[in-house]
């Protein structure tokens, strides 16, 4: 009979936190806030907010392969963003093709899975063409999991959820008695994933903005005034360990 023994982990030293624990979060989603106003407080247009933002998701994408996350969610564009001015519009959605180019070989070395969730139609075709060539050459990694939330909505998902699913059971493809809480969640944009067991959000907002309405039911939320531009592996780690600590209880005891 072999015997577990158990890892040695200096808690104290910022490494330890890059070995998987039992606790570490599984998904994390983040609400990447903040880029228009770290632009402004330099005086600069709000698109050198949201390029500085760029160079963040990179570091915080290494770190989370180094903690061994399983899937990270980065809100990127919601469908309320349809609202700003349409060069700030157009600047946001040329950034998915403008990153992937630079860092797609990087992802890929790293094993890295990339996914979409959000509305895919209705956006300029080279914002399209990026993320589904970056989906065709990651579609066999199985390390870390990274969903871009695209023109995502969680009301328009689960609206949209509703309607595929009333078709299905129309059709007797599924049958309304029988359904539950897991076959809904598959018609949802995060069909197949996990929850998130943390939510991240910079920027000194305390709302979740239309994101992940349903996924975020039982999810451990974490706050933080930095804002993304300014946001680092530091306290990306700061919100994992801090994690760690909470005990989640599901409505038990
Ligand atoms: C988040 O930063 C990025 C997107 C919403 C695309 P913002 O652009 O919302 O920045 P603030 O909140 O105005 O500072
Ligand atoms: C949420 O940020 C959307 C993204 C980060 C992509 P917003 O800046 O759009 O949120 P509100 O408008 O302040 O709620
Ligand atoms: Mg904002």
């Amino acid at each position: 009979m072999s015997m577990k023994i158990p890892f040695f982990n200096n808690k104290h030293s910022e490494e330890s936190l890059y070995y998987p624990e039992d606790n570490t979060p599984n998904h994390i989603a983040i609400i990447m806030d903040g880029n228009g106003r770290w632009a402004g407080k330099r005086g600069m247009v709000r698109a050198a907010g949201h390029k500085e933002g760029v160079s963040t998701v990179v570091k915080i994408v290494n770190a989370a392969v180094k903690c061994k996350v399983k899937v990270l969610t980065l809100y990127t564009f919601s469908k309320e963003n349809w609202k700003r001015p349409k060069t700030e519009i157009d600047f946001i959605l040329r950034l998915p093709k403008e990153f992937l180019q630079i860092y797609l070989p990087e992802l890929i070395s790293n094993n890295v899975r990339i996914e979409v969730i959000g509305d895919m139609e209705n956006l300029p075709t080279y914002t399209r063409e990026a993320v589904q060539y970056a989906i065709d050459r990651t579609v066999d990694n199985d390390g870390l999991q990274m969903n871009i939330a695209l023109n995502y909505g969680s009301r328009h998902e689960i609206l949209h959820a509703m309607k595929e699913m009333i078709t299905d059971i129309n059709n007797a493809k599924l049958s309304l008695d029988e359904l539950d809480e897991r076959q809904f969640s598959g018609y949802l944009y995060t069909a197949g994933m996990k929850d998130p067991d943390l939510l991240i959000r910079t920027g000194g907002e305390k709302r979740l903005s239309n994101f992940l309405l349903w996924q975020l039911a039982y999810t451990e939320f974490w706050f933080t005034d930095v804002l993304w531009p300014d946001f680092t592996e530091k306290e990306f780690l700061l919100a994992v360990e801090e994690y760690r600590k909470r005990k989640r209880r599901f409505g038990g005891i």
